[in-house]
């Protein structure tokens, strides 16, 4: 017989399908916006089912109201900002999200707490009593609260850091190993003993412990491993979600927050891979990474070049490799550089683009700038792809990316980004670096590719400097 309920759970079962279906469609760019209209139809079809589903179990009207005002409220927030977020905002965007996830499920612990532990008399808590399932309740309260505070300072963090509104460099503190190892053990007495005996300061504790972990986590992160920590944080946001979806018993909260927090995961795992990165050592807060000495090595005089000299070199060359990064996003010169990639291609020079797998704020960042500007796809090379075609190439043009062409990287290894593959931009005949100043690029540390014998600079707005170019050719 037909009943809320029933069609409640199948409508979840689709929910749960259609976002299966959207994650399929965002691993490949061609398919991504499908795969967002999948998301976005799942995420509607699980509203409905949950509204139908409290007008069913006849939650109180001003409850009803309640969590329509927040759902209006929320969807006019969410639909604002991603009108206004500017593509370089989109990474901090996403970790103040993941905070709100967190924060979501340290409330839904406390209040399974105040419900039920706290409320030894109150139904549920009988109910639960009966069946046995109260030690299992209090350790989904306990280990709900601990995931879900971590995930909320942590994402703050990376919220800042990724803003530049905190400096992106590791903090050390000492023995900072044995802090978190520390705040790991106490987090599963204090578990067990919750379990045993639930009370209130225990929680109070964990939850003060889990937000100092979580910042002290991502504070120790250094900037060339934030990409890292985003996807990190976005799988700690899922685990979170799951977690919450035991105590509220919601099956489709439990699905989403495992497909959330095992992709995550996994993407972590690419993206140390592609980073030469110890997928342990990132996700335990820089676990085995100490302070390196400060860096004041002098690499001597750099070299300047107008724009008119570079468009002599450009109409001189056979073959140009660009590498972008994330100051072509911040100058918007993608539509330049495209461009200037058809004028020359025009002009029989064979231009290609190679480009570093965390070149940008978020992964695929550049490769999306480009195919807006209407780059063809065949010339947009990855990293791997085209490292051993520098030697034989008359000129890179290097266009706001700074630690991914970074020679300290092979070269030096107690460099911060020791270890990281880089663009081997330095084996070309020529090297034209585009950047406003002589400042460090994300990851806090200078680079002496600036320095060599065949780079130059050409400094100001990428977007300018490419319409310079443009003109004088
Ligand atoms: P960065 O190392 O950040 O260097 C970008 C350079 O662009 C800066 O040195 C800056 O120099 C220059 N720049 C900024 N605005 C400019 C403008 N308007 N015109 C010309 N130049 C401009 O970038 P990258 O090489 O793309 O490396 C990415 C970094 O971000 C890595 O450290 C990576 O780990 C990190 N990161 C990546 C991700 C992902 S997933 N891709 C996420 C978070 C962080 P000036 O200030 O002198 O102009």
């Amino acid at each position: 017989m037909f009943s809320v309920e029933t069609a409640a759970s199948a409508a979840y079962i689709v929910a749960a399908l259609l976002f299966i279906l959207a994650l399929a469609g965002l691993s490949k760019h061609e398919t991504a916006k499908v795969g967002n209209y999948f998301g976005i139809a799942g995420m509607a079809v699980a509203l409905v089912a949950t509204v139908a589903l409290a007008i069913e179990r006849d939650v109180e009207v001003l409850g009803l109201v309640l969590l329509l005002v927040a759902t209006a409220i929320g969807a006019s927030i969410g639909l604002w900002r991603a009108r206004v977020v500017e593509m370089t905002g989109m990474p901090e965007l996403i970790a103040l999200l993941h905070s709100f996830v967190g924060l979501a499920a340290v409330l839904v612990g406390w209040n399974g707490y105040l419900h039920v532990e706290r409320h030894p008399g109150g139904d549920e808590a009988q109910v639960l009593a009966l069946q046995d399932l109260l030690g299992i309740h209090s350790a989904e309260v306990f280990i709900g609260v601990f995931i879900g505070a971590v995930t909320f300072t942590g994402s703050i963090v990376a919220n800042l850091k990724l803003s530049a509104r905190i400096k992106s460099s590791p903090l050390v503190l000492p023995g900072k190993n044995l802090l978190n190892l520390g705040a790991l053990g106490a987090f599963a007495a204090l578990t067990v003993w919750f379990v045993i005996h639930p009370q209130l300061w225990l929680l109070v504790v964990v939850t003060i412990l889990a937000l100092a972990l979580g910042w002290h986590l991502v504070a120790s992160i250094g900037g060339g491993d934030m990409p890292v920590v985003v996807s990190m944080l976005n799988s700690y946001s899922g685990w979170a979600a799951a977690a919450s979806g035991f105590l509220l018993e919601n099956d489709l909260l439990i699905i989403t927050g495992a497909l959330v927090g095992s992709s995550g995961a996994y993407l972590s795992y690419i993206m140390c891979k592609a980073m030469n990165r110890s997928f342990i050592s990132v996700i335990a807060g820089g676990f085995g990474i100490e302070a390196g000495p400060a860096s004041d090595t002098d690499y001597g005089e750099h070299r300047e070049v107008t724009a008119q000299e570079v468009a002599e070199l450009l109409g001189a060359a056979d073959s140009v490799i660009i590498t972008p990064g994330y100051g072509m996003a911040v100058a918007q010169a993608q539509h330049g550089v495209a461009e200037l990639t058809r004028k020359l291609r025009d002009r029989g020079v064979d231009v290609r683009f190679g480009i570093h797998p965390v070149a940008g704020r978020l992964p695929g960042h550049m490769n999306v700038l480009l195919a807006e500007a209407k780059v063809p796809y065949d010339i947009v090379l990855e990293m791997d792809e085209i490292n051993d075609d520098f030697d034989d190439t008359a000129v890179v043009l290097v266009i706001g990316a700074n630690d991914t062409v970074n020679p300290a990287a092979m070269d030096d290894p107690t460099s911060p980004i020791a270890g990281m593959p880089v663009l081997t931009v330095w084996n070309a005949d020529n090297v034209i670096v585009f950047k406003r100043s002589m400042a460090s690029g994300y990851a806090g540390v200078q680079n002496p590719l600036f320095f060599r014998e065949n780079s130059a600079m050409l400094f100001g707005d990428a977007k300018d400097r490419v319409e310079d170019i443009l003109h004088a050719l």
